[in-house]
């Protein structure tokens, strides 16, 4: 006998452990799985910033009670190019700002307020596929750690797994999505050193692209523009460093221990259908972003700010009509994110083989940016994120 539960969520990452949080609050039950241990999903490297929109949810809907207190404020950025910095006021230009706040903390934080809730979270089991996607009771097959099988009947199944998962395949069957490759990767490393900067540089330079970011007063969070197929084991801490410093001219690069590398692939990516019946995608498994304005969680965070909303509506008020408009209200905000993270991407890295014409109008578009009170006033409303609709009250 299958077990049933009014929402199956496919994925204990950002979006699906949200989406059960906020349905619990309007007292509507979920179960959520995921393949991974909880260790692996409380320690898995990934980006830092949040904006302010997420950090208002996280701390108003009681999703994270250490946001605020931990996170640091950061309220500009600094875009570095031909040896100068120019600073962009989020403050000033548009009175919002970000939080750094590494994603493993919000999960730490979210894993810990759902098992305090009682809520039925499910570490080890892997979904192998989802049944009767165009029905009214959709069913997540799949296995648990013992090799046992598992079945969750429900209302509404969602696809909360992330890029790899395997709903996508139950929504989009063939249709799949529109899809980008770059010719460049980040190199991405943790060391043990005091900050460089207190803000982020986001730096351009002939060599390719750098950025500084921080963790925390002792750990220290650094990207450098690589190819693709680097390995991140071939190079020494002295070469890490030599081409970090030399991508950030200005700036003396405080270094330390390197603890962790590794290497972040750039892609764009929309599904082209977001539901199939009751089966419903959000987050990666819906999109993906190149990681430049870190938009990726806070994406994922708005697809589910607006799901909860059109679930409360259908499953308590029998109202289908916002869950029929999410693929098409949540897509407007995903198609400006790729913009925004095609856009910070492109002006900022060096393509592979850019000839100087390429080099020198790259400068121009910058140029462009920091000499404008209108380009500040976009890069700042889109990094601190626009409004997120249907914020639930607490
Ligand atoms: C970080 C990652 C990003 O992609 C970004 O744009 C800014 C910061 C980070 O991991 O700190």
């Amino acid at each position: 006998m299958p077990a049933h539960t009014r929402v199956a969520v496919v994925g204990a990452g950002p979006a699906g452990l949200l989406l059960s949080h906020l349905l619990d609050r309007y007292g509507i039950e979920s179960v959520v799985v995921d393949s991974r241990s909880r260790e692996q999903i409380e320690t898995t490297i990934r980006a830092g910033i949040l904006e302010q929109g997420t950090v208002e949810i996280l701390d108003g809907t009681g999703a994270s009670r250490r946001v605020l207190a931990e996170g640091h404020k950061h309220e500009g950025i600094e875009l570095r190019f031909a040896g100068e910095g120019h600073r962009i006021d989020f403050a000033e230009t548009v009175g919002r700002a970000v939080w750094l706040y590494p994603q493993h903390e919000v999960l730490k934080d979210l894993i810990a307020a759902r098992l305090a809730a009682g809520q039925d979270l499910r570490f080890g089991v892997t979904a192998t596929r989802v049944e009767d996607a165009g029905t009214d009771r959709p069913r997540v097959v799949g296995k648990d750690a013992e090799g046992n099988a598992v079945e969750i009947d429900a209302d509404v199944v969602v696809g909360a797994d992330g890029s790899r998962g395997v709903v996508r395949e139950a929504v989009t069957g063939a249709r799949g999505g529109f899809f980008r490759e770059y010719p460049f990767a980040w190199f991405g490393i943790l060391c043990e050193a005091p900050p460089s900067s207190q803000e982020l540089i986001y730096s351009n330079s002939p060599d390719g692209f750098a950025l500084i970011s921080q963790r925390s007063p002792e750990i220290q969070r650094m990207y450098f523009q690589c190819a693709p197929d680097t390995d991140p084991e071939a190079a020494t801490d002295e070469q890490l460093w030599e081409t970090l410093q030399a991508r950030v001219p200005g700036t003396t690069l405080r270094e330390g221990r390197i603890f962790q590398r590794d290497v972040l692939r750039f892609r764009s990516f929309v599904a082209r259908e977001m539901r199939r019946g009751r089966v419903v995608l959000v987050g990666d498994a819906a999109h993906t972003v190149p990681p430049t304005g870190a938009k990726g969680m806070n994406l994922a965070v708005a697809d589910v700010v607006l799901l909860a909303e059109a679930l409360r509506a259908l499953l308590i008020d029998r109202d289908e009509r916002l869950f029929d408009a999410f693929p098409e209200t949540a897509r407007q905000r995903i198609w400006k994110a790729q913009h925004f993270s095609w856009w910070m991407t492109n002006m900022l890295h060096p393509q592979p083989g850019a000839s100087e014409f390429d080099h020198m109008r790259q400068l121009g578009e910058l140029r462009t940016v920091v000499e404008s009170q209108a380009g500040h006033t976009y890069l700042a409303e889109a990094y601190t994120g626009w409004p997120l609709s249907g914020l639930p009250a607490d």
